[in-house]
């Protein structure tokens, strides 16, 4: 069921000089209870998008939609309503220094005027207890590290019971070490609460680490999107490569291309969950008498998903055979290059009539 839609949305901002376009026909549709991804590097609109969900940009055009609503044009109650059914965590934490941890869990509940003060109390013991900061409630934001601050943060985004989180680069100010924790804690969030989350991100890995979907933001754009394992194992637009690359560089998007001075075939074999536990290339290599030589590789998680992707060279007696074989058993193979062809794709399979040629 649909949580968050945007149609077709534009959205400019007037300048000195005229106006810029910061979003143009944006069309995303996130499902209740999903966690999502939108990735891009700096510029490309990804905190404009997001503020468009709880209005705190208007868009230029279309329409935006949350929880079956048409929520466009609302003002005053009906604004306020909206906003605190969408809590929202901020790259820098934005927490009243002046205020303890409690009380900085406390406002939202205190600006709601809806509560009594045991109330409040007893909603913001439970709130620390769940982000595991109920030993430091009397402490002020300057006595916590940025993980901590950040858990108090999220603990302050969920004070008024909110469907849907939005994250805007809610880890980039942390080490890598304390950003997976709190992607851990984001995780624990949505499959207790059912939350519908939605994280803004420049880092594939945060998107690895935590996500279902993906949408790739370029230039204003949505210009790929998926489950994050088809846009990460199968990435098809330049600024996806562009942001994996960033993430591994040296693995598979590294150029030159990884079939740059190979001979004979070039493939790309993807293993997902337990076929990433198999011998697969060990008994291609036995059964069909073929040499394999590893160009390049990738091995991890998605989320708790294992996987693995070499491009691989094969020699000897039947690659083809071998290949045909692996691809009849249900494994993802791509031909990338092939002697018989003649043609080499780096980085992209072959279209299916010339892959009917090889296999
Ligand atoms: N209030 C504003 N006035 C004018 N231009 C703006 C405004 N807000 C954003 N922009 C422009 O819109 C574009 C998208 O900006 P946005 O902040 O959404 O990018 P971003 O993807 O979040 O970048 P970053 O990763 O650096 O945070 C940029 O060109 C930016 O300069
Ligand atoms: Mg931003």
């Amino acid at each position: 069921m649909t949580m968050i839609r945007l149609t077709n949305i534009t959205k400019s901002f007037a300048t000195v000089g005229g106006s810029v376009s910061a979003l143009s026909g944006i069309d995303l549709t996130i499902d209740r209870g999903e966690i999502f991804g939108i990735i891009g590097s700096s510029g490309a609109g990804k905190s404009t998008l997001v503020r468009l969900i709880n209005l705190l940009e208007r868009p230029t055009g279309g329409d935006v939609f949350v929880d079956g609503e048409r929520v466009t044009g609302v003002q005053g109650a009906q604004l306020r309503a909206l906003r605190r059914k969408i809590g929202m965590v901020f790259q820098h934490f934005n927490l009243l220094s002046a205020r303890t941890v409690a009380a900085n869990v406390a406002y939202p509940l205190e600006l709601a005027g809806i509560y009594d003060k045991a109330e409040i109390a007893a909603r913001v013991a439970r709130l620390l207890d769940r982000v595991g900061l109920t030993d430091h409630a009397a402490k002020y934001p300057r006595q916590l590290s940025g993980g901590q601050k950040q858990r108090v943060g999220i603990a302050r985004a969920l004070a008024c019971e909110p469907s849907v989180l939005l994250c805007d680069e809610a880890t980039s100010a942390l080490d890598p070490q304390t950003t997976l924790s709190v992607l851990d804690l984001l995780q624990e969030i949505n499959r207790d609460l059912g939350v519908t989350i939605v994280i803004i991100t420049h880092e594939m890995d945060v998107i690895r680490h935590a996500c279902d979907k993906v949408a790739v933001i370029d230039h204003g754009r949505i210009v790929e999107t998926g489950t994050v394992r088809d846009v990460f194992l199968h990435p098809k637009h330049a600024a996806t490569l562009g942001l994996l690359r960033e993430a591994e560089p040296d693995q598979a998007h590294r150029s030159p291309s990884p079939t740059t001075g190979a001979t004979g075939h070039v493939a790309r074999i993807t293993l997902v969950d337990e076929a990433a536990r198999q011998p697969v290339l060990a008994r291609m290599s036995r059964e069909f008498g073929v040499d394999y030589a590893i160009l390049s590789g990738r091995v991890g998680h998605i989320r708790q998903t294992p996987y693995a992707q070499f491009t691989i060279s094969l020699s000897g007696a039947d690659p083809v055979g071998a290949l045909a074989a692996l691809k009849a058993r249900g494994v993802d193979v791509e031909i990338l290059a092939s002697p018989r062809t003649g043609a080499t794709n780096p980085g992209h399979p072959l279209s299916q009539p010339e892959l009917a040629h090889v296999v």
